[in-house]
């Protein structure tokens, strides 16, 4: 899979309403907070993030406040506590009014560990284990270990039988 960051200008891509964008900001409590992971998911399937089936999520996961909607965890994935996963960045946006947006997907199987930063246009491969504290800025390949900031491959495993 391969899937593009692009320059857009600032808020163009802002399909939904203000009243469901400010819903889904009010719901990101509950989305990180919630004591049990099966309300967890259901709070940031609420926010529009696509959740495949026995997908974990810990607490405090951040999960992009403007295109919740484009971040997709797949069937088995796991997102350790204090991840942040974004679909955007705003870093241009007071240099030439673009920012740059991009989906993720967290594939099949995959292990996030605790306090790590994926960055837009992502795709973590699948039953890819990510290290705690990594920074995600490319993607990464299946059956495979990263590690460290920016996130490198340390080790290839063996593919699973799922
Ligand atoms: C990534 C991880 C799975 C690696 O485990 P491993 O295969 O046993 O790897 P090793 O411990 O043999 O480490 C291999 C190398 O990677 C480095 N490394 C391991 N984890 C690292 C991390 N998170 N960040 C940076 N470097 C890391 C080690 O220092 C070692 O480096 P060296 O070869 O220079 O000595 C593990 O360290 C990890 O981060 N697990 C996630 C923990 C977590 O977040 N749990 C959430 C609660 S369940």
């Amino acid at each position: 899979m391969n899937i593009m960051k692009k320059k857009i200008k600032v808020g163009s891509m802002l399909k939904v309403k203000i009243t469901k964008r400010a819903f889904r900001n009010l719901i990101c409590f509950s989305a990180w907070f919630a004591p049990w992971k099966g309300l967890r998911k259901f709070f940031h399937k609420l926010r529009g993030t696509k959740i495949g089936k026995k997908v974990e999520i810990g607490y405090y996961v951040f999960i992009d406040n403007r295109y919740p909607e484009m971040i997709e965890i797949q069937d088995r994935a796991t997102v350790t506590s204090n991840c942040t996963i974004l679909a955007h960045d705003l870093s241009m946006r007071y240099i030439d009014n673009t920012e740059t947006v991009g989906e993720v997907v967290i594939g099949k199987g995959a292990f996030i560990g605790m306090n790590t930063i994926i960055l837009p246009g992502v795709v973590i491969g699948e039953n890819c284990i990510i290290g705690c504290g990594s920074v995600v800025t490319k993607d990464t390949e299946p059956n495979s270990i990263y590690v460290g900031v920016p996130a490198k491959l340390i080790k290839r495993l063996s593919p699973q039988k799922q």
